[in-house]
C-alpha cells in the first residue's frame, strides 16, 4: 500500500487546498494512505517529535482544519471517514490524513497546511533529517505544490534520496527491511504560484484568481479615477515574471503597462509614456491608468518604481495622480472556479505519476497544455522556464534585485 504525502512550498496561492483535497482523495481512493506535511519543507525536517502520528490521544470537539488554522495543541476531529483520527497536531508535522478531512477545502484561500521558507532543508543534514521522518511514518511518495524553487528542491531530494538512506542504514538509524522498502522516492509536482511563471504549463496554479482579484480592484479604481479625472498607478504582484500586469491592461485597460520581460528601449521612456497618456487625454478620457510589475526594470535594469511614475505624472502632465499598490489582496482570499477545477484534475495526474513511477523514470511536473492536463520532465521545464520561460535572465534578475533591495545581494 503506497504512502502518498502532500506538501504545498513557496509563496501560497489560491488553489493549493484544492490540490491536496484532490491528492488526498485520489490516493484514497486509489488504495493508498495519505498524509499531509504541515509548513512546507519545514515540516518533513521537523517530523513527529510527539511520536507517529498514528499515536495521541482521542477527542472530538475541535475539527482539524480550525485546528490547521488556529494553530498547535489542538486535536483533530474523530470523524467518520477512512483515517486516523484524533490526533494532536502540537510537535507533529506529518499527519495521516482521511477523505473527512479535506471536505470543501477547494473553496479554501490560501494553504491550510501552511508553507514555510525552510532553510534547513537547504542543507545535506536537513534533507537525510527529512528522508529518515518519511521512512519512520512509511512513506516515500511525495507531491509537492510550489513554484519553480520548490519544485527544483523535490527533484534535488529525490536524486539524494537513496544516498541519504544508505548514510541512515550505516548510522544504525533505519533497518535494512526500510532501505528495501524505501529505495527510492517518487515525487510529483504541481505548479502553485500567482505570478504564471512556469514553462510548459500554460497557466500556474492561483493566476486566474489573482488576476480576477486585480480586474476587480482596477475596475474600482476606474470608477473613482474618472469622477475626479485622475491618474492611478496601479503596483501589482508577479516577481520577475509581467503576466498579471499585461493580463490586467488587457482585461481592464491601461495606459501604459510596464513589465520586466520588457523593459523600455529608451532613456527617456518618461517622454513616450506622457506622449502616450496625453494623446488619450486629448480624446476626451477622463482617467489615466498606469500598471506597473513590481519586478519592472528600465534599460540598465533599474526598477521602475510606482511612485517614480507618479511623480512624473503629476509634474509633467499636471494630472492628480495617486499609487494604489494591491500587494497580497492579490494573492489571498477564495479561488476561482478555475483555480479549484484545474487543481483537482492536476491532482488526479500526480497521483497516477506517483503510482507509475520507477527509478528510471524522470520527476513530474503536472501541468495543463490546451485545456489538456500534461505530464513532463520537471527539470526540462524548470530549465525552460529559467533561460526563455520570462525573458529576463537568472542573472539580470539578481542584478536588478539587488538595485532594488540591497539586502537581496547578501
Ligand atoms: O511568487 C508569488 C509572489 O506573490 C510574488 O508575486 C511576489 O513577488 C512575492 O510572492 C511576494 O512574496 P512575500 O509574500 O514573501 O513578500
Amino acid at each position: 500500500k503506497m504512502k502518498i504525502a502532500v506538501l504545498t512550498s513557496g509563496g501560497d496561492s489560491a488553489g493549493m487546498n484544492a490540490v491536496v483535497r484532490s491528492v488526498v482523495k485520489t490516493a484514497i481512493a486509489k488504495g493508498c494512505d495519505a498524509w499531509v506535511v504541515r509548513e512546507g519543507y519545514e515540516g518533513l525536517v521537523r517530523g513527529n517529535a510527539n511520536g507517529s502520528s498514528d499515536s495521541g490521544a482521542v477527542r472530538e470537539d475541535a475539527s482539524f482544519v480550525h485546528n490547521l488554522r488556529f494553530g498547535d495543541g489542538e486535536l483533530l476531529k474523530d470523524g467518520t471517514g477512512d483515517y486516523i483520527s484524533g490526533r494532536t497536531l502540537k510537535g507533529r508535522y506529518i499527519v495521516r490524513v482521511g477523505w473527512d478531512d479535506v471536505r470543501g477545502w477547494f473553496g479554501e484561500g490560501g494553504t491550510l497546511i501552511g508553507t514555510a521558507r525552510s532553510t534547513t532543508f537547504r542543507t545535506q543534514e536537513g534533507r537525510q533529517t527529512a528522508v529518515y521522518n518519511m521512512i519512520k511514518e512509511g512513506i516515500d511518495a511525495l507531491v509537492v505544490c510550489g513554484g519553480d524553487g520548490s519544485l527544483t528542491g523535490a527533484d534535488v531530494f529525490r536524486s539524494e534520496w537513496p544516498k541519504h538512506v544508505e548514510a541512515l542504514r550505516a548510522a544504525g538509524k533505519i533497518t535494512d527491511e526500510q532501505v528495501t522498502n524505501h529505495h527510492h522516492l517518487r515525487i510529483a509536482g504541481l505548479v502553485g504560484s500567482i505570478d504564471n511563471d512556469m514553462s510548459m504549463t500554460d497557466l500556474t496554479i492561483g493566476a486566474v484568481t489573482a488576476l480576477h482579484r486585480i480586474c476587480e480592484s482596477i475596475d474600482n479604481i476606474n470608477s473613482t479615477a474618472v469622477s475626479h479625472s485622475r491618474a492611478f498607478v496601479v503596483e501589482v504582484m508577479g516577481r520577475h515574471c509581467g503576466w498579471l500586469a499585461l493580463m490586467a491592461g488587457a482585461s481592464c485597460g491601461a495606459d501604459f503597462i510596464f513589465i520586466p520581460e520588457d523593459p523600455p528601449s529608451e532613456d527617456n521612456w518618461e517622454d513616450s509614456m506622457c506622449a502616450m497618456i496625453q494623446t488619450h487625454r486629448e480624446t476626451g478620457q477622463r482617467k489615466t491608468i498606469v500598471i506597473v510589475a513590481e519586478g519592472a526594470i528600465d534599460k540598465d535594469l533599474k526598477p521602475i518604481r510606482a511612485d517614480y511614475i507618479k511623480d512624473v505624472l503629476t509634474d509633467r502632465l499636471g494630472l492628480d495622480t495617486r499609487v494604489t499598490t494591491l500587494g497580497h489582496t492579490q494573492r489571498g482570499g477564495a479561488p476561482a472556479a478555475y483555480d479549484r477545477i484545474m487543481p483537482t484534475l492536476q491532482g488526479i495526474e500526480a497521483v497516477d505519476a506517483l503510482l507509475e513511477s520507477t527509478p528510471d523514470t524522470p520527476s513530474y511536473m503536472i501541468g495543463i497544455s490546451e485545456n489538456k492536463v500534461t505530464r513532463v520532465p520537471l527539470m526540462e521545464a524548470v530549465a525552460l522556464t529559467r533561460s526563455v520561460g520570462t525573458a529576463i535572465s537568472e542573472k539580470n534578475f539578481k542584478k536588478a534585485m539587488s538595485l532594488r533591495d540591497p539586502e537581496f545581494a547578501e
